[in-house]
């Protein structure tokens, strides 16, 4: 009896002890924890737009840190991130009305450790009553990003939201918040460092501003109405002093906004672009406060000159890497007020009206540039010079919509680095020079398309063997069918020459290209009867193709489905408005991933094949109209 009592005594002491080792193995399960599982099934009917939420599962036990949309912290097993981003559609169901809804912040409650909830593009018009953000704030203290952008959210809801102190990242971008005295209720966030305000309705940040919100590193204030940021005098925007970006565009700002920056020597992005900035820029010294600055967006504003008051005095941002004034009212001294901005990258100065030449001497400071894009001025020249120093370090030039003479390419060479060349609609006429511009060994991009250029392509041209892309349409070029100049390009992957005339050579003379293109444009190219049996050879030797355009080129034959064949990766085939005869017929072994196809404008016969859907299973564009094909009776 005492024998059996210890053996009992013996098991229940070895079973209390597996208890302990097993420790929570027992006790809990690695799923999430129920009533956080519970509170996500009473969140899914307001987010469930097209079933997006279909891993929300009643089932008990499911495990709701493997649901979609839903992240939790590995250890803890608690929600840490909740994505209900568009979730929900805007519109009511007949798609006649906003769709706008209350929210009850305090279904979030049981997400005590959340840290990130994304509720963008939801049709939120507010709170539930007495339901408002301000009822998370003890409970979520880890609470660090909040997203609601894109909502229908209005004033009435900053005051709730001032209470989420813990908060580091708020979006409340393209609502309709109006800054009335609300917006200071965000000034107690002062543990913020992303704020997004853009796109809303705010004229004025009134009070104190944000001036409370020290630690914020970024604010965008862009796309709103604001006319003044300054509140009776009070630069609340120059106590932000750790601001590194700074957008501002698409507001009424004038140039004395300049006098709020004195103090953001942090800011390395700023944003003023579409404003009403205008006349001399005189605010110098403000903006050589900003030492760090790496980027710099003025477009969009009537500015004629960057000067001090006594002219003296330039621009010395060493930092600046990117400088945008398009469309303002600069002229070509510009450059020269610039030339102490020795890190320059990038100058976008399109659209200005600056006149006559651009002594590129001026531009010689700037010898860090790569990029510089001069599209859609009035001008006539370049004057370039030799020795000059901006030359070697220049990859990219835009000069589209100016009026220069076909002699700029004659000198052009001494941009030994330049990978892109535009001159899109330039006024150029006559024969391309024999010598200067195919010394641009590193040319990648050219467009000299929309010009009236003439002739045979120069020989020197197939020295250009770094060209990628080519677009030479709408010239008046003689193309020869063999497409011999171009044989040599052997990176070549995009060539446009639509709208050009294809010669025959005066010598027979075939060559197999170096190239292998992805992208051939050759529509109206072929006119005469003459040409019209011949297909330019140089494709049956491709295989890489994705895009072809062959239309209206008077070539005859049955349709080349060999080039389906050849192009495995062909996803646009057009051969509209030819006088391609006979079926259509299509080889049984051909699968391809083609997705648009237009032979319509040409002479086919007989039937549709039946096989067409299995032979082009992802064909979303068929066009056959105009031809002479029987009508269908089946269509399998
Ligand atoms: C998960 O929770 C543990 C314990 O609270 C914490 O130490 C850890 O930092 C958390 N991890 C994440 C990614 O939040
Ligand atoms: C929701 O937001 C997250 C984080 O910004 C993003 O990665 C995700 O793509 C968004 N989802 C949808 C459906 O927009
Ligand atoms: C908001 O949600 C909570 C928790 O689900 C609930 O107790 C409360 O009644 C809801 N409030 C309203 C106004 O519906
Ligand atoms: C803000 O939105 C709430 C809820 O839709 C509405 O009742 C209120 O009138 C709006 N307030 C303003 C200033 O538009
Ligand atoms: C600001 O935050 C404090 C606590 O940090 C809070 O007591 C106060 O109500 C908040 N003020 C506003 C205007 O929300
Ligand atoms: C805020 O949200 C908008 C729209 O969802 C997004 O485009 C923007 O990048 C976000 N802002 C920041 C600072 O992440
Ligand atoms: C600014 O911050 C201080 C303390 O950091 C706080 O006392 C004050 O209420 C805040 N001001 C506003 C307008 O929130
Ligand atoms: C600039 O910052 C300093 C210190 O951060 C501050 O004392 C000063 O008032 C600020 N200037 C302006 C114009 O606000
Ligand atoms: C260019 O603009 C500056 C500043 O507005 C002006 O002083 C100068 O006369 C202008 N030069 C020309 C050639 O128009
Ligand atoms: C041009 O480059 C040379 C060598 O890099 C340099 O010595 C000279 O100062 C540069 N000239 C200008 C105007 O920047
Ligand atoms: C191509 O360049 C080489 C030197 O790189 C030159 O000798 C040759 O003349 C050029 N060819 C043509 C046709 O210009
Ligand atoms: C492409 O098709 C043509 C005509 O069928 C054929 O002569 C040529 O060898 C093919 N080229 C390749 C690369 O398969």
């Amino acid at each position: 009896m005492m024998m059996m009592e210890w053996k009992w005594l013996r098991f229940i002491r070895m079973a209390v002890m597996l208890l302990v080792l097993e420790g929570c193995r027992w006790c809990t399960t690695d799923a999430c924890l129920e009533h956080e599982r519970i509170a996500l099934l009473h969140l899914k009917p307001f987010f469930n737009y097209q079933n997006q939420l279909q891993s929300w599962v009643e089932v008990k036990g499911s495990d709701c840190c493997k649901w979609e949309r839903v992240e939790c912290n590995t250890t803890t097993r608690r929600l840490i991130q909740l994505s209900l981003n568009s979730s929900r559609w805007f519109y009511t169901t007949d798609n006649r009305n906003l769709n706008a809804w209350y929210l009850n912040t305090s279904m979030f409650l049981p997400f005590e450790e959340l840290k990130s909830l994304y509720l963008s593009g939801n049709a939120i018009s507010g709170n539930l009553e007495n339901e408002g953000f301000g009822k998370l704030s003890s409970t979520l203290s880890n609470l660090e990003i909040l997203d609601l952008s894109e909502n229908y959210l209005n004033d009435s809801i900053l005051l709730s939201l001032s209470e989420l102190s813990s908060l580091r990242y708020l979006n409340l971008s393209s609502n309709k918040f109006e800054g009335s005295g609300h917006l200071r209720g965000l000034n107690n966030l002062s543990n913020l460092k992303y704020l997004d305000l853009s796109w809303n309705r705010i004229e004025s940040i009134s009070n104190k501003g944000l001036n409370n919100l020290s630690n914020l590193k970024y604010l965008d204030l862009s796309f709103n109405n604001i006319e003044s940021i300054s509140n009776q005098g009070f630069q609340w925007l120059s106590r932000l002093t750790k601001l590194e970006t700074l957008r501002l565009s698409g507001n009424s700002l004038k140039n004395s906004i300049l006098l709020h920056m004195r103090n953001l020597s942090s800011l390395k992005t700023l944003s003023l672009s579409y404003n009403q900035l205008g006349g001399k820029l005189l605010h110098i010294q403000e903006l050589n406060h900003l030492a760090n600055l790496k980027y710099l967006d003025l477009s969009g504003n009537k500015i004629e000159s960057i000067s001090n008051k006594d002219g003296g005095r330039k621009l010395e941002l060493t930092h600046l890497e990117e400088l945008n004034l398009a469309g303002n009212h600069f002229n070509t001294s510009v450059f020269v007020s610039l030339n102490k901005l020795s890190n320059l990258k990038s100058l976008s100065i399109w659209d200005n009206g600056l006149k006559g030449s651009i002594d590129m001497k001026d531009l010689e400071a700037f010898i860090n540039l790569r990029k510089q894009d001069m599209s859609y001025n009035e001008l006539k020249d370049l004057v370039i010079h030799q020795d000059s120093n901006v030359s070697s370090s220049l990859e990219e030039i835009y000069l589209d919509y100016s009026t220069l003479n076909t002699n700029i390419l004659q000198s052009i060479g001494v941009f030994a680095s330049l990978k892109t060349l535009s001159l899109y609609h330039c006024g150029l006429i006559g024969p391309l020079p024999n010598q200067g511009w195919c010394d641009l060994k590193n040319l990648e991009v050219l467009d000299v398309s929309n010009n009236a250029l003439e002739g045979m392509l120069p020989r020197c041209f197939s020295n250009l063997t770094s060209l990628r892309v080519l677009d030479v349409s709408r010239d008046h070029f003689q193309i020869p069918l063999s497409f011999a100049p171009f044989a040599n390009l052997s990176n070549l992957k995009a060539l446009l020459i639509n709208e050009n005339k294809m010669v025959m050579e005066s010598s027979f003379y075939t060559s197999i290209p170096k190239f292998q293109l992805e992208v051939i444009r050759l529509p109206k190219c072929i006119a005469s009867q003459q040409l019209s049996r011949k297909f330019p050879t140089f494709l049956y030797y491709q295989y890489d193709l994705r895009y072809v355009d062959l239309s209206h080129n008077n070539l005859s034959g049955t349709v080349p489905t060999w080039l389906l064949e050849n192009n495995t990766k062909l996803e646009d085939l057009i051969l509209k408005g030819n006088s391609f005869t006979g079926p259509l017929s299509l080889s049984s072994a051909l699968i391809s991933d083609v997705s648009s196809i237009d032979i319509s404008e040409n002479k086919l016969q007989g039937q549709i094949p039946t096989g067409i859907c299995s032979t082009f299973p992802h064909l979303r564009e068929l066009f056959l109209s105009k031809n002479a094909l029987k009508v269908i009776s089946h269509f399998v």
